[in-house]
């Protein structure tokens, strides 16, 4: 096999992660693409091969068989697909990725996406292919405006990410961007002031407030906040409108043509300082196929209300935060492949920007009839100070979740370890996902199993570590 020399992508290598690809003297490490998921394989990692003498290293080290697939010419998107961790009774009856489904993603009449009029097509330069396959993951390469909306025609528990257009340079967390939650989790111990504020989060007001971002109260006209509709245009305005209520100066961060902007908020430490800790959520949502109906109640309304509800509670205790400025965060894209996260946290590590701590929260509503309130905390994707931090701060200020680890995996905060920074993942469940009504049009709020107690329960933890680890004072 003949490594071609013209980048982007010959050759790619198409792994498990191992800590030799990354290691210095290793001619891949810079020429990572990202981490990319398989329900039964941990962590494809995907690289570039950048030459001849690089491949013949690898194929050496790959004596049986080779994880290399060749890309064809063009400007194809690259873009995987994995099936999600989800329990496997949603699977039943469910199809899965079939052979007609492929057959017609390779001869490319594929119906057209919902809300294609925003996208030209431009011409596809080479046909789409399958690189790599296994029975819960592929990667394929398909003409870009079809990439953007191939998350409106997967099945219901299939999930898409789009392959950066350029190697994203590899970081591990460095020892000093930890220390700042080290020290936190050191000194941490139950503070009445810090209960008295977290507990202040008002449960009618989450209620009013998912009810408008669903359109379930008939009155904001949403129908869906996929990251193309007008229904997530409504949205972006009517978060930022209310963050801004809250004292915070926001922002809107556009990242890609046709996609909802971020929608970025902030709250200035009374000392000056770059110290900077986000929690965020992901405002964007995703419906069944074939539906134009996008409510997102859980994914990811529960976590958006979450950090509004903190927001609001920010605004009604009079918190002002001492040592660390604090930014709330919505970001959309994130049903194509974590894009508005992976623009933002990208701008963020070009600035030299000092993120100490990022939280997201998605999906925290769902709890399965019989099951007790849970927060499932990363098994993989995390940095594990920050997971003992929540889990610490959790067992303090919401001794009523049940907490555990979940191997759900990959959600906005991916894309700031990614660039070396601090974080974790809040989720419903510890296990797999179990909501039935996850990626479909009934992700309602009004409905068996979502619950308003848990979602409560999982924002003031994620509250709780913002007050401890940024400091405050009440006005
Ligand atoms: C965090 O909680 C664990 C388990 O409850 C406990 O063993 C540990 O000492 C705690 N860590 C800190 C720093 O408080
Ligand atoms: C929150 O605190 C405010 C004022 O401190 C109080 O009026 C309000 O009733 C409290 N709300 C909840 C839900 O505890
Ligand atoms: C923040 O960073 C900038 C640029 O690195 C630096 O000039 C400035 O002094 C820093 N501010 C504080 C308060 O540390
Ligand atoms: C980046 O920030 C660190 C501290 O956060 C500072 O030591 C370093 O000098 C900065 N580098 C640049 C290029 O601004
Ligand atoms: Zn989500």
């Amino acid at each position: 096999m003949t490594a071609k020399a013209a980048f982007p992508l010959g050759l790619l290598l198409v792994a498990p992660f191992h800590p030799k690809f990354i290691a210095e003297d290793s001619c891949l490490s810079n020429y990572f693409y990202g981490t990319y998921h398989d329900v039964h394989t941990p962590g494809y990692s995907i690289f570039n091969v950048p030459d001849q003498e690089c491949y013949d290293v690898w194929d050496a080290y790959f004596p049986r068989n080779t994880p290399f697939v060749e890309v064809p010419e063009g400007d194809n998107q690259l873009v995987w697909l994995h099936q999600d961790f989800v329990e496997e009774r949603l699977l039943e009856g469910s199809t899965g990725i079939t052979d007609s489904f492929l057959d017609s993603l390779l001869s490319s009449d594929l119906p057209a996406p919902l809300d294609q009029e925003v996208f030209t097509p431009s011409q596809p330069s080479s046909s789409p292919m399958i690189l790599h396959q296994s029975p819960t993951s592929l990667l394929i390469s398909i003409p870009p405006f079809q990439a953007r909306t191939i998350d409106t025609l997967l099945p219901p528990f299939w999930k898409s990410a789009l392959l950066p257009r350029e190697p994203i340079p590899y970081r591990a967390v460095s020892p000093s961007a930890i220390e700042p939650v080290k020290k936190v989790l050191k000194n941490l111990k139950f503070d009445p002031v810090v209960a008295s504020i977290v507990n202040n989060i008002s449960i009618p007001q989450m209620c009013n407030d998912i009810r408008f971002l669903t359109g379930e109260d008939g009155r904001s006209g949403i129908v869906s906040r996929h990251s193309f509709t007008p229904g997530a245009v409504i949205a972006a305005k009517w978060l930022k409108a209310r963050f801004e209520n809250s004292g915070a100066e926001c922002h809107y961060k556009p990242f890609l043509q046709g996609f909802v902007p971020n929608v970025v908020c902030r709250y200035s430490a009374i000392n000056p300082t770059n110290d900077t800790i986000i929690i965020s959520g992901h405002y964007d949502s995703r419906g069944s196929f074939g539906s134009t109906r996008a409510p997102g109640a859980d994914d990811d309304g529960s976590g958006v209300t979450g950090v509004l509800a903190i927001a609001r509670t920010i605004a009604r205790k009079g918190v002002r935060f001492t040592n660390a400025n604090v930014e709330l965060v919505a970001f959309a894209g994130e049903e194509q492949g974590l894009l508005g996260s992976k623009a933002y946290a990208k701008e963020l590590r070009a600035a030299n920007a000092s993120v100490i701590l990022m939280i997201q929260a998605d999906m925290t509503a769902y709890r399965a009839p019989g099951e007790p309130m849970q927060l499932g905390l990363p098994e993989r994707i995390g940095t594990p100070e920050v997971t003992q931090l929540v889990w610490n701060i959790s067992e303090i200020y919401s001794p009523e979740l049940h907490l555990g680890l979940t191997p759900v995996c990959c959600s906005d905060h991916q894309s700031f370890i990614e660039q070396g920074y601090p974080v974790t993942q809040l989720f419903e469940r510890v296990g797999r996902i179990a909501d039935p009504m996850y990626h479909n049009s009934h992700d309602l709020s009004e409905r068996e199993g979502y619950d308003f107690d848990q979602m409560y329960a999982i924002a003031k933890v994620q509250f709780a570590a913002v007050l401890h680890t940024a400091g405050y004072e009440l006005e």
